[in-house]
């Protein structure tokens, strides 16, 4: 496939020379016998698709044209008019669910290897992301709500520039040209659509327009926004696409694709286009092709539609059941029944994305109980049965501060999991929200940070088993009707080390709250909590991110930043000042040096949660902090250890989420 073959370029594509700033343009109508640059899971399928991803769960693919472009005339000028326009087909194998999409970028290099594989789309990481040093400009079809970007929906297009927060976005559609209303497109139905993006150099104006395959280019665009490209692209630029899955297992096809410089886009013969493989069936599966033709005849059409309907009806409802859950059986939810608890799992009933999946929420059938419901998209089967013996095991544990889980269904490829449903929702809603938004009072704050230790302090020591949470954050944490805090999400780092799939990229922890021997090492411990719990106190008494960008894009590590204060005296002034004031001094003190204390590097410094918890109370008096004890840079320790999420699958997560009885 990789050669380049003259005969095949007539057939396949129609490749013209070079693209240079005179305006050669490029027309590729499919992709056999092209020379594309491609990395990840990207790849040129035998029927001529470019394959971005292939249905495997958490990674990205890129695929560039080879050679660099010049976008500008002369070295100092400014960037020229460009077009670009192409055909793309999200696809996968659950009805409407697809993550997380696409994107068309012009950067300067085409080695995107410490991109992560979720929601940055292949295109940056947690540190890069927002940096102007990224010089890149990328429209983004995404189709995953990812709320850390401000996304609208689960269904926009957005233009980004050096960041995954998108300076403009829009529900997809486009605008009639009779009637110029506006007409909703699916990105993820499963059909081709045709995306058209032009800039004007003069009046630096960027214009997306995406439609379906049979439309003509809409005159009205669907996004028209003004910005200066000159002063995001560097000479010379690489053009093309980035993709990544997230934790469901889609695969983003582009079908053809033409560009052109200082004028408009070749257009792309939508009927010389490769097709899409067939709907609703794996792609290697030729048996539509087969049963297609026989069906002509219209009874077998009768009788076939009949049948995949009867199908359809129990393939809907399908779970995978095993012997040996006979015994977890209470347990087991049916998943008929979170199916109509969650309205069919419409979007309206989103609650939230994260790492595993989306959570929903939902009304169970015969109890009327609000529940969260998480769907978790998991490939294998290996391990399944300690892990549903271990979700059952921990359904038992129950606390005021613990996050009740009530039960689990299976799918095939998919793990359900239900939870008491939480009606303030996550702590970080209330910590970084807009400035008129309430946040929430000292007291508050204080009165949920004694109950997650109290909760941690359960899992750690006093229930039969020693769990370890393993993801401690403020976006675990939920509040019950009473702003109770109540820890979330325990256990579910285990399903990932049980998972086969060892180049998962997927980071079981989160980034500025992973203790530095569990980078180091991969193993998980109480005291790594204790860490995670550490970065927590201060997240709250702060109001500030354990790991944020500050305004000249340098990584600033919140557990540094407080240190810094400290040293000079001064740790008064970190405590978040929406607070305007009005928080107990004491009490502010006492959290911020006993989240110094658990966050400490050295782990025979951080105390355990029996003592953490005293500390809160008052019982004992917190231990003087020496400045000797104190003199280390957490930005050090994490650079020096190689402190980089996208290595750290494979080490991280292979300690016990349960330990042995006591
Ligand atoms: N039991 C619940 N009740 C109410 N809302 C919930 C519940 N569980 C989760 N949510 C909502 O869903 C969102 C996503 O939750 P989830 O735990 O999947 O993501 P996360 O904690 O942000 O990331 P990660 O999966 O990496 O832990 C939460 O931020 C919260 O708003
Ligand atoms: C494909 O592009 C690469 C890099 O530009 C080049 O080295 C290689 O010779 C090209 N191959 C063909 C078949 O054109
Ligand atoms: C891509 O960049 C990384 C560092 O970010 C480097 O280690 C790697 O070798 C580069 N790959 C290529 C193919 O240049
Ligand atoms: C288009 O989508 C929006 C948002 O999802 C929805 O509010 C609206 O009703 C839809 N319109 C049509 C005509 O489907
Ligand atoms: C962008 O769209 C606007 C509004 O339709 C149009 O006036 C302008 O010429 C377009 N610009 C480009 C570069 O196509
Ligand atoms: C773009 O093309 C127009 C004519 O189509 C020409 O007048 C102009 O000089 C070109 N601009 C650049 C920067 O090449």
């Amino acid at each position: 496939m990789k050669f380049f073959l003259p005969c095949l370029l007539v057939s396949f594509g129609l490749h013209l020379a070079t693209i240079s700033a005179d305006g050669n343009p490029l027309l590729y109508l499919g992709f056999s016998s092209t020379n594309l640059s491609m990395d990840g899971t990207a790849t040129i399928t035998p029927s001529g698709l470019l394959e971005l991803t292939n249905g495997i769960v958490n990674r990205k693919g890129h695929a560039f044209y080879p050679d660099p472009l010049s976008f500008r005339k002369s070295h100092n000028g400014k960037v020229q008019s460009f077009s670009v326009s192409f055909v793309f087909g999200i696809r996968s194998s659950y009805l409407s669910m697809t993550q997380h999409g696409l994107a068309f970028v012009v950067a300067p290099s085409k080695n995107f290897s410490d991109a992560l594989a979720n929601q940055y789309l292949g295109l940056t990481n947690t540190v890069k992301n927002g940096n102007p040093k990224n010089h890149f400009f990328a429209v983004e079809l995404d189709t995953a709500l990812s709320i850390e970007f401000k996304d609208i929906n689960a269904n926009h297009v957005g233009i980004n520039i050096n960041d995954l927060n998108s300076i403009e976005s829009s529900s997809a559609g486009y605008y009639d040209d009779k009637s110029d209303s506006f007409q909703n497109l699916s990105l993820n139905s499963g059909d081709a659509m045709q995306v058209w993006v032009d800039y004007g150099g003069e009046a630096k104006q960027i214009n997306v327009t995406i439609a379906p395959l049979e439309k003509e280019k809409p005159v009205r665009p669907l996004i028209s926004k003004t910005h200066d490209l000159s002063m995001v692209l560097q000479e010379p630029a690489y053009i093309g696409f980035s993709s990544s899955t997230g934790a469901v297992n889609s695969r983003h096809y582009v079908l053809g694709w033409s560009f052109s410089m200082n004028r408009s886009a070749p257009k792309i013969d939508t009927t010389k286009l490769p097709k899409l493989p067939p709907k609703g069936q794996k792609p290697q599966s030729k048996l539509l092709d087969i049963i297609l033709p026989i069906g002509t005849a219209t009874s077998i059409i009768v009788m076939g539609a009949i049948i995949i309907l009867l199908l359809r009806r129990r393939l809907r409802y399908a779970e995978l059941k095993e012997d040996w859950e006979t015994e977890f059986g209470p347990h087991r939810f049916s998943y008929k029944d979170l199916y109509h608890a969650t309205e069919g799992f419409q979007n309206k009933n989103i609650l939230g994305a994260g790492g595993f999946g989306k959570v929903y929420k939902g009304i169970l059938p015969s109890s009327k109980l609000n529940v969260a419901v998480k769907r978790v998209s998991h490939e294998s089967r290996q391990g399944m049965k300690e892990f549903i013996a271990e979700v059952v095991s921990i359904g038992r544990i129950r606390h005021r501060n613990l996050v009740q889980l009530l039960g689990y269904c299976r799918r095939k490829g998919e793990l359900l999991l239900v939870y008491d449903y939480m009606s303030n929702g996550s702590l970080d809603n209330y910590l970084y929200c807009e400035e008129n938004n309430p946040t929430l009072n000292w007291a508050q704050r204080f009165w949920v940070i004694k109950g997650i230790a109290s909760g941690l302090l359960y899992l750690h020591e006093k229930w039969e088993k020693v769990v370890i949470h393993r993801d401690i954050k403020a976006s675990n944490v939920l509040l019950d009707s009473e702003m109770n805090g109540r820890l979330g999400d325990f256990g579910l780092a285990r399903l990932y080390d049980h998972g086969t799939d060892l180049q998962t990229t997927h980071v079981v922890g989160t980034m500025g709250y992973l203790a530095p021997e569990l980078v180091s090492t991969g193993k998980a411990s109480p005291l790594t909590d204790v860490f995670a719990f550490g970065t927590f106190l201060l997240e709250v008494t702060c109001g500030k991110r354990p790991v944020s960008n500050d305004t000249d894009y340098n990584q600033e590590v919140l557990v540094d930043w407080v240190l810094e204060h400290w040293r000079k005296g001064s740790l008064i002034e970190t405590v978040d000042t929406r607070l305007r004031g009005y928080y107990n001094v004491d009490e502010a003190c006492l959290v911020l040096k006993l989240g110094l204390l658990c966050s400490h590097p050295f782990t025979n410094v951080r105390p355990n949660m029996h003592k953490v918890m005293q500390y809160l109370d008052c019982d004992l008096p917190l231990p003087e902090l020496t400045h000797a004890e104190m003199s280390f840079s957490m930005l050090t320790l994490m650079q020096g250890e190689g402190f980089d999420p996208y290595t750290l699958s494979s080490s991280i997560g292979t300690g016990s989420g349960i330990s042995g009885g006591r």
